[in-house]
């Protein structure tokens, strides 16, 4: 069995705030598949987005290993950071506020490519940036558009083309569907698992939404207060609860589904 492309062992996030020290993240351990879908789930402050953060080396105050594809992120060269800032990326919850709306969405996809040289000459960056838009399920025209004369879905499918189009083989999505209309969650999540399959992309969803991580995630954390509380399959998790945290948000989302439904 391959190695798991990123495997953390006791990871701990702090923040300091007037003073006191705020322990977001304690004592996490976990591994994230290649090829397959990390679900991470739990209620809002549990941690989630510090997680994350640590994880793609975004915070500061944090303690133990990160180790993407044996190397740990977290004490690296600046040629090796520089080159981890390529192959892992992060897609955000704000689809809008992740974008410069001065830039074009082709503009902003062919800064990244000259930045991380994946494409130089101007024909060749037209090309990716064609390639990219379709991939995403966008014509190749919406180069020419600020983000703003875009919906929230294309929004979010330039974020996830800008992420990926420099050979990311790593994606964080921090709630990436949880600004969007319900009628679009979908079809994001769809073009996700998508791309997980056909560019091999090893990914990890952050959410609360426990029936979106029976549809998507192959194993999946529960966070609580900090702590992982619950790890392993997904399926199993889900279908077999063992911690009282778990089995609390599980019911508390199939109430939550029964009132939708009108129940
Ligand atoms: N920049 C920060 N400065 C100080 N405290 C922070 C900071 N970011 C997060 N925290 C605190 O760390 C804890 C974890 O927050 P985090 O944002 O990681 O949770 P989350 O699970 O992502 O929540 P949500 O579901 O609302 O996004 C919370 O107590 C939060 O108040
Ligand atoms: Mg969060």
């Amino acid at each position: 069995m391959s190695t798991p492309l990123l495997q953390v062992e006791h990871l701990r996030v702090t923040y300091r705030v007037a003073r006191r020290k705020v322990v977001a993240v304690q004592d996490a351990s976990f591994v994230a598949r290649r090829g397959r879908c990390l679900g991470i789930a739990g209620e809002s402050g549990s941690g989630k987005s510090s997680l994350a953060r640590a994880i793609l080396a975004l915070e500061d105050q944090v303690s133990g290993k990160v180790l993407f594809d044996g190397q740990d992120v977290l004490r690296q060269t600046r040629a090796a950071r520089r080159e981890f800032r390529r192959r892992a990326q992060m897609v955000f919850q704000d689809p809008l506020g992740s974008l410069n709306p001065r830039l074009k969405v082709g503009a902003a996809l062919g800064e990244v490519l000259r930045v991380h040289k994946i494409a130089d000459s101007r024909a060749d960056v037209q090309a990716q940036i064609a390639r990219w838009l379709t991939t995403v399920g966008l014509d190749p025209a919406y180069a020419d558009r600020f983000p703003h004369e875009l919906s929230g879905g294309q929004r979010q499918r330039v974020n996830i083309a800008r992420a990926l189009c420099v050979g990311a083989e790593f994606l964080v999505a921090d709630e990436p569907v949880s600004a969007l209309d319900v009628s679009v969650q979908a079809q994001i999540l769809n073009l996700l698992q998508t791309l997980q399959a056909d560019c091999g992309i090893t990914w990890v969803l952050i959410g609360h939404d426990l029936a979106v991580m029976r549809h998507m995630a192959d194993d999946l954390l529960i966070m609580q207060a900090g702590e992982i509380v619950e790890s392993g399959p997904a399926a199993q998790i889900l279908e077999n609860p063992q911690h009282p945290y778990t089995r609390a948000l599980l019911a508390s989302a199939s109430h939550l589904e029964s009132a939708q439904n009108g129940l």
